[in-house]
Protein backbone atom coordinates (compact mmCIF):
# COMPACT_ATOMS: atom_id res chain seq x y z
CA UNK A 1 0.00 0.00 0.00
CA UNK A 2 1.02 3.42 -0.87
CA UNK A 3 2.90 5.88 1.58
CA UNK A 4 1.01 9.28 1.74
CA UNK A 5 2.89 12.18 2.82
CA UNK A 6 0.34 15.01 4.58
CA UNK A 7 2.82 18.38 5.17
CA UNK A 8 0.99 20.94 7.46
CA UNK A 9 -0.31 17.70 9.24
CA UNK A 10 -0.76 19.58 12.55
CA UNK A 11 -3.16 21.82 11.19
CA UNK A 12 -7.09 21.87 11.06
CA UNK A 13 -7.45 20.19 7.33
CA UNK A 14 -4.09 18.13 8.09
CA UNK A 15 -5.95 16.51 11.35
CA UNK A 16 -8.93 16.05 9.17
CA UNK A 17 -7.59 14.50 6.04
CA UNK A 18 -5.44 11.98 8.57
CA UNK A 19 -8.65 10.83 10.40
CA UNK A 20 -10.35 10.16 7.26
CA UNK A 21 -7.61 7.88 5.79
CA UNK A 22 -7.03 5.91 8.68
CA UNK A 23 -10.55 5.36 9.46
CA UNK A 24 -11.00 4.39 5.98
CA UNK A 25 -7.67 1.80 5.63
CA UNK A 26 -6.50 1.36 9.59
CA UNK A 27 -3.19 0.41 8.13
CA UNK A 28 -2.27 2.93 5.46
CA UNK A 29 1.51 3.74 5.94
CA UNK A 30 1.44 7.92 6.20
CA UNK A 31 4.12 10.47 7.52
CA UNK A 32 2.73 13.18 9.04
CA UNK A 33 4.92 16.46 9.13
CA UNK A 34 4.83 19.80 10.28
CA UNK A 35 7.26 22.38 11.43
CA UNK A 36 5.86 21.16 15.18
CA UNK A 37 5.66 17.06 14.88
CA UNK A 38 5.40 17.34 19.12
CA UNK A 39 2.10 18.68 18.89
CA UNK A 40 0.96 15.37 16.47
CA UNK A 41 -0.48 12.34 17.87
CA UNK A 42 -1.41 8.91 15.74
CA UNK A 43 -3.46 5.52 16.06
CA UNK A 44 -1.72 3.76 12.93
CA UNK A 45 0.50 0.99 13.53
CA UNK A 46 2.09 2.54 10.48
CA UNK A 47 2.19 6.18 11.07
CA UNK A 48 5.74 8.18 10.61
CA UNK A 49 5.96 11.72 11.94
CA UNK A 50 8.60 13.91 10.99
CA UNK A 51 9.41 17.75 11.25
CA UNK A 52 9.43 19.38 8.05
CA UNK A 53 9.57 22.93 7.43
CA UNK A 54 8.93 24.77 4.14
CA UNK A 55 11.86 26.96 4.42
CA UNK A 56 14.45 24.03 5.21
CA UNK A 57 14.19 22.01 1.89
CA UNK A 58 17.19 19.53 3.10
CA UNK A 59 14.61 19.02 5.83
CA UNK A 60 11.70 18.44 4.06
CA UNK A 61 13.89 15.81 1.79
CA UNK A 62 14.46 13.53 4.42
CA UNK A 63 10.78 14.16 6.30
CA UNK A 64 9.21 13.31 2.58
CA UNK A 65 11.58 10.58 2.08
CA UNK A 66 10.08 6.95 2.02
CA UNK A 67 6.51 8.47 0.62
CA UNK A 68 4.42 8.02 -2.41
CA UNK A 69 1.85 10.48 -2.83
CA UNK A 70 2.26 13.66 -0.63
CA UNK A 71 -0.35 15.95 0.46
CA UNK A 72 0.81 19.64 0.16
CA UNK A 73 -1.11 21.86 2.53
CA UNK A 74 -0.57 25.65 1.12
CA UNK A 75 1.68 27.38 3.71
CA UNK A 76 0.51 30.83 5.31
CA UNK A 77 2.40 33.39 4.72
CA UNK A 78 2.42 35.73 1.69
CA UNK A 79 5.45 36.86 0.53
CA UNK A 80 7.17 33.92 1.20
CA UNK A 81 5.07 31.30 0.69
CA UNK A 82 6.11 30.59 -3.30
CA UNK A 83 9.57 30.06 -2.24
CA UNK A 84 8.41 27.42 0.59
CA UNK A 85 6.42 25.58 -1.90
CA UNK A 86 9.14 25.62 -4.05
CA UNK A 87 11.01 23.99 -1.80
CA UNK A 88 8.39 21.06 -1.00
CA UNK A 89 8.17 20.58 -5.15
CA UNK A 90 11.70 20.56 -5.32
CA UNK A 91 11.98 18.05 -2.06
CA UNK A 92 9.03 15.83 -3.09
CA UNK A 93 11.12 15.47 -6.31
CA UNK A 94 14.16 14.76 -4.62
CA UNK A 95 12.69 12.21 -1.84
CA UNK A 96 10.54 10.45 -5.00
CA UNK A 97 7.46 11.43 -4.41
CA UNK A 98 4.74 10.04 -7.13
CA UNK A 99 2.08 12.13 -7.22
CA UNK A 100 1.07 15.62 -5.33
CA UNK A 101 -2.36 16.52 -3.99
CA UNK A 102 -2.00 20.37 -3.69
CA UNK A 103 -4.23 23.27 -1.53
CA UNK A 104 -4.91 26.04 -3.78
CA UNK A 105 -7.72 28.70 -4.14
CA UNK A 106 -10.83 29.22 -5.85
CA UNK A 107 -10.43 31.73 -8.54
CA UNK A 108 -7.06 31.68 -9.76
CA UNK A 109 -5.97 33.19 -12.85
CA UNK A 110 -3.50 36.17 -14.01
CA UNK A 111 -5.24 38.66 -13.49
CA UNK A 112 -6.76 37.99 -10.28
CA UNK A 113 -5.95 41.16 -7.79
CA UNK A 114 -6.03 38.89 -4.76
CA UNK A 115 -2.40 38.39 -3.47
CA UNK A 116 -3.34 35.31 -1.65
CA UNK A 117 -4.62 33.98 -5.29
CA UNK A 118 -0.97 35.27 -7.30
CA UNK A 119 0.82 32.80 -4.82
CA UNK A 120 -1.48 29.68 -5.96
CA UNK A 121 -1.22 30.93 -9.68
CA UNK A 122 2.23 31.06 -9.48
CA UNK A 123 2.56 27.44 -7.39
CA UNK A 124 0.57 25.80 -10.12
CA UNK A 125 2.65 27.12 -12.37
CA UNK A 126 5.53 25.44 -10.91
CA UNK A 127 3.90 22.48 -10.24
CA UNK A 128 3.16 22.17 -13.98
CA UNK A 129 6.71 22.90 -14.60
CA UNK A 130 8.20 20.32 -12.18
CA UNK A 131 7.21 17.34 -13.94
CA UNK A 132 5.63 15.96 -11.15
CA UNK A 133 1.86 14.49 -11.10
CA UNK A 134 -0.26 16.66 -9.65
CA UNK A 135 -3.96 17.11 -8.50
CA UNK A 136 -4.99 21.20 -7.98
CA UNK A 137 -7.78 21.64 -5.04
CA UNK A 138 -9.06 24.91 -5.76
CA UNK A 139 -10.79 24.88 -2.30
CA UNK A 140 -13.11 27.88 -2.59
CA UNK A 141 -13.75 30.06 0.83
CA UNK A 142 -13.82 27.74 3.83
CA UNK A 143 -17.10 28.39 5.47
CA UNK A 144 -16.43 28.37 8.75
CA UNK A 145 -14.51 31.65 7.82
CA UNK A 146 -17.96 33.11 6.45
CA UNK A 147 -19.82 31.79 9.55
CA UNK A 148 -17.43 32.72 12.65
CA UNK A 149 -15.44 35.07 11.30
CA UNK A 150 -17.11 37.30 9.10
CA UNK A 151 -21.10 36.77 10.35
CA UNK A 152 -20.87 35.65 14.33
CA UNK A 153 -18.89 38.83 14.97
CA UNK A 154 -21.44 41.27 12.70
CA UNK A 155 -24.40 39.09 14.69
CA UNK A 156 -23.19 41.06 17.70
CA UNK A 157 -22.55 44.43 15.89
CA UNK A 158 -25.63 44.63 13.35
CA UNK A 159 -23.52 45.32 10.65
CA UNK A 160 -20.84 43.94 7.93
CA UNK A 161 -19.13 46.15 5.96
CA UNK A 162 -17.15 44.72 3.49
CA UNK A 163 -15.12 45.62 0.23
CA UNK A 164 -16.94 42.51 -1.79
CA UNK A 165 -19.32 44.61 -3.59
CA UNK A 166 -21.91 42.21 -5.15
CA UNK A 167 -19.55 39.51 -6.01
CA UNK A 168 -20.88 36.36 -5.37
CA UNK A 169 -19.19 32.84 -3.81
CA UNK A 170 -19.65 29.76 -3.07
CA UNK A 171 -18.36 28.87 0.23
CA UNK A 172 -17.21 25.38 1.43
CA UNK A 173 -17.32 23.35 4.66
CA UNK A 174 -14.12 21.94 5.40
CA UNK A 175 -15.16 18.43 6.06
CA UNK A 176 -16.03 18.41 2.38
CA UNK A 177 -12.57 20.01 1.20
CA UNK A 178 -11.08 16.70 3.55
CA UNK A 179 -13.18 14.48 2.07
CA UNK A 180 -12.21 15.49 -1.29
CA UNK A 181 -8.37 15.44 -0.45
CA UNK A 182 -8.65 12.32 1.56
CA UNK A 183 -10.43 11.02 -2.00
CA UNK A 184 -7.57 12.27 -4.31
CA UNK A 185 -4.88 10.75 -1.96
CA UNK A 186 -6.09 7.13 -1.85
CA UNK A 187 -6.63 6.86 -5.76
CA UNK A 188 -4.20 9.36 -7.23
CA UNK A 189 -3.78 7.73 -10.22
CA UNK A 190 -7.71 8.31 -10.86
CA UNK A 191 -7.21 12.47 -10.25
CA UNK A 192 -4.15 12.99 -11.60
CA UNK A 193 -3.91 15.83 -13.77
CA UNK A 194 -7.25 17.07 -12.36
CA UNK A 195 -7.60 20.83 -11.26
CA UNK A 196 -10.88 20.75 -9.27
CA UNK A 197 -12.96 23.64 -8.05
CA UNK A 198 -13.82 22.64 -4.67
CA UNK A 199 -16.76 24.52 -4.26
CA UNK A 200 -20.15 24.62 -1.73
CA UNK A 201 -23.46 24.06 -3.00
CA UNK A 202 -24.50 27.04 -4.23
CA UNK A 203 -23.30 30.75 -5.07
CA UNK A 204 -24.43 33.49 -2.81
CA UNK A 205 -23.67 37.38 -2.32
CA UNK A 206 -23.23 38.86 0.76
CA UNK A 207 -26.92 40.18 1.11
CA UNK A 208 -27.82 36.60 1.25
CA UNK A 209 -25.34 35.65 3.23
CA UNK A 210 -25.89 38.49 5.70
CA UNK A 211 -29.64 37.86 5.21
CA UNK A 212 -28.76 33.84 6.45
CA UNK A 213 -26.59 35.11 9.27
CA UNK A 214 -29.68 37.06 10.63
CA UNK A 215 -31.87 33.86 10.56
CA UNK A 216 -29.47 31.71 11.49
CA UNK A 217 -28.51 33.99 14.64
CA UNK A 218 -31.83 35.31 15.53
CA UNK A 219 -30.03 38.86 15.38
CA UNK A 220 -30.57 41.36 12.30
CA UNK A 221 -27.64 41.67 10.33
CA UNK A 222 -27.13 44.70 7.41
CA UNK A 223 -24.45 43.93 4.58
CA UNK A 224 -23.19 47.44 3.63
CA UNK A 225 -20.85 47.12 0.50
CA UNK A 226 -17.70 49.87 1.05
CA UNK A 227 -14.60 50.50 -0.72
CA UNK A 228 -11.01 48.96 -0.68
CA UNK A 229 -9.66 52.29 1.04
CA UNK A 230 -12.57 51.95 3.53
CA UNK A 231 -11.49 48.79 4.32
CA UNK A 232 -7.46 49.38 4.63
CA UNK A 233 -8.69 52.40 7.00
CA UNK A 234 -10.55 49.76 9.40
CA UNK A 235 -7.80 47.14 9.89
CA UNK A 236 -5.19 50.26 10.47
CA UNK A 237 -7.93 50.85 12.94
CA UNK A 238 -7.73 48.01 14.74
CA UNK A 239 -3.86 47.57 14.66
CA UNK A 240 -4.02 45.38 11.91
CA UNK A 241 -0.64 46.07 9.95
CA UNK A 242 -0.69 46.49 5.89
CA UNK A 243 1.52 44.16 4.93
CA UNK A 244 3.06 40.67 6.89
CA UNK A 245 6.36 40.93 8.85
CA UNK A 246 7.86 37.83 9.34
CA UNK A 247 8.41 39.36 13.26
CA UNK A 248 5.14 40.13 14.02
CA UNK A 249 2.65 37.95 16.44
CA UNK A 250 0.03 35.56 15.18
CA UNK A 251 -3.26 37.32 16.29
CA UNK A 252 -5.65 35.53 18.82
CA UNK A 253 -6.26 32.69 16.66
CA UNK A 254 -2.49 32.08 15.79
CA UNK A 255 -2.20 33.52 12.22
CA UNK A 256 -0.18 36.29 11.18
CA UNK A 257 -2.76 38.92 9.56
CA UNK A 258 -2.29 41.47 7.05
CA UNK A 259 -4.72 43.88 5.70
CA UNK A 260 -3.56 44.05 1.98
CA UNK A 261 -4.51 39.79 1.69
CA UNK A 262 -7.81 40.78 3.34
CA UNK A 263 -8.92 43.75 1.40
CA UNK A 264 -7.52 42.45 -2.42
CA UNK A 265 -9.59 38.92 -1.53
CA UNK A 266 -12.59 41.19 -1.06
CA UNK A 267 -11.99 43.30 -4.11
CA UNK A 268 -11.39 39.83 -6.53
CA UNK A 269 -14.70 38.72 -4.64
CA UNK A 270 -16.35 42.15 -5.57
CA UNK A 271 -14.74 41.87 -9.33
CA UNK A 272 -16.21 38.06 -9.73
CA UNK A 273 -13.28 35.65 -9.10
CA UNK A 274 -14.95 33.59 -6.74
CA UNK A 275 -18.06 33.23 -8.99
CA UNK A 276 -17.48 29.74 -9.70
CA UNK A 277 -19.62 26.93 -8.62
CA UNK A 278 -18.75 23.35 -9.90
CA UNK A 279 -19.99 19.86 -8.74
CA UNK A 280 -16.29 18.49 -8.14
CA UNK A 281 -16.44 17.53 -4.40
CA UNK A 282 -20.12 15.07 -5.27
CA UNK A 283 -18.00 13.60 -8.35
CA UNK A 284 -15.09 13.28 -5.85
CA UNK A 285 -17.02 12.26 -2.79
CA UNK A 286 -20.12 10.60 -3.93
CA UNK A 287 -21.81 13.10 -1.35
CA UNK A 288 -23.50 16.56 -1.99
CA UNK A 289 -21.55 19.36 -0.41
CA UNK A 290 -23.24 21.05 2.88
CA UNK A 291 -24.98 24.31 2.74
CA UNK A 292 -23.60 27.03 4.37
CA UNK A 293 -26.62 27.12 6.02
CA UNK A 294 -25.63 23.63 7.70
CA UNK A 295 -22.34 24.68 8.78
CA UNK A 296 -23.58 28.46 10.29
CA UNK A 297 -26.03 26.28 12.45
CA UNK A 298 -23.79 24.07 13.96
CA UNK A 299 -20.56 26.03 14.41
CA UNK A 300 -22.48 29.08 15.22
CA UNK A 301 -21.26 29.36 19.40
CA UNK A 302 -17.94 28.19 18.48
CA UNK A 303 -14.62 30.46 17.36
CA UNK A 304 -13.38 29.62 14.56
CA UNK A 305 -9.86 28.41 15.63
CA UNK A 306 -11.83 26.09 17.84
CA UNK A 307 -14.04 24.55 15.13
CA UNK A 308 -12.84 21.13 14.67
CA UNK A 309 -13.92 17.48 12.96
CA UNK A 310 -16.21 17.06 16.10
CA UNK A 311 -17.81 19.96 15.38
CA UNK A 312 -18.09 20.47 11.57
N1 LIG B 1 -10.00 28.24 1.38
C1 LIG B 1 -9.91 29.00 2.45
O1 LIG B 1 -10.88 29.68 2.87
C2 LIG B 1 -8.65 29.06 3.24
C3 LIG B 1 -8.59 29.91 4.33
C4 LIG B 1 -7.44 29.95 5.09
C5 LIG B 1 -6.37 29.15 4.73
N2 LIG B 1 -6.44 28.36 3.65
C6 LIG B 1 -5.31 27.50 3.24
O2 LIG B 1 -5.64 26.16 3.60
C7 LIG B 1 -4.55 25.57 4.32
C8 LIG B 1 -5.06 24.58 5.34
O3 LIG B 1 -5.96 25.19 6.21
P1 LIG B 1 -5.99 24.82 7.75
O4 LIG B 1 -7.28 25.31 8.26
O5 LIG B 1 -5.62 23.39 7.97
O6 LIG B 1 -4.82 25.75 8.33
P2 LIG B 1 -4.10 25.63 9.73
O7 LIG B 1 -4.94 24.90 10.70
O8 LIG B 1 -3.61 26.98 10.09
O9 LIG B 1 -2.84 24.69 9.40
C9 LIG B 1 -1.75 25.14 8.63
C10 LIG B 1 -0.71 24.04 8.59
O10 LIG B 1 0.40 24.50 7.83
C11 LIG B 1 1.60 24.20 8.56
N3 LIG B 1 2.60 25.20 8.24
C12 LIG B 1 2.47 26.55 8.28
N4 LIG B 1 3.63 27.12 7.92
C13 LIG B 1 4.48 26.12 7.65
C14 LIG B 1 5.83 26.08 7.25
N5 LIG B 1 6.58 27.19 7.05
N6 LIG B 1 6.40 24.87 7.06
C15 LIG B 1 5.71 23.73 7.26
N7 LIG B 1 4.42 23.69 7.65
C16 LIG B 1 3.83 24.89 7.85
C17 LIG B 1 1.19 24.28 10.03
O11 LIG B 1 2.02 23.42 10.80
P3 LIG B 1 3.06 23.87 11.93
O12 LIG B 1 2.71 25.24 12.41
O13 LIG B 1 2.97 22.81 12.97
O14 LIG B 1 4.35 23.78 11.20
C18 LIG B 1 -0.20 23.65 9.97
O15 LIG B 1 -0.08 22.23 10.04
C19 LIG B 1 -3.79 26.73 4.91
O16 LIG B 1 -2.46 26.38 5.06
C20 LIG B 1 -4.02 27.86 3.89
O17 LIG B 1 -3.02 27.88 2.91
C21 LIG B 1 -7.57 28.28 2.90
Amino acid sequence: MSRIVISGASGDLGRRVTDLLLEAEPGRPLTLVSRTPEKLSHDGARVRLAKGDYQDRDQLVQAYEGGDVLFMISGLNLGRRVDEHRNAIEAARKAGIQHVVYTSVGGVQPRNPALSAMDHYQTELDFRASGLSFTFLRNALYSEIVSNILVAPAADFGVMAQATGDGVLAPVAKSDVARSAAACLQDPQHHSGAVYEITGPELLDFHAIAALGSEVHGKPIQYTPVTADDRLAFFDSIGIPRTYDPSMPPSADGHMWASDELVTAEVAMAQGYQAVLSHHVKQITGRDPEPLRDVMERTKSVRYDQIDATVS
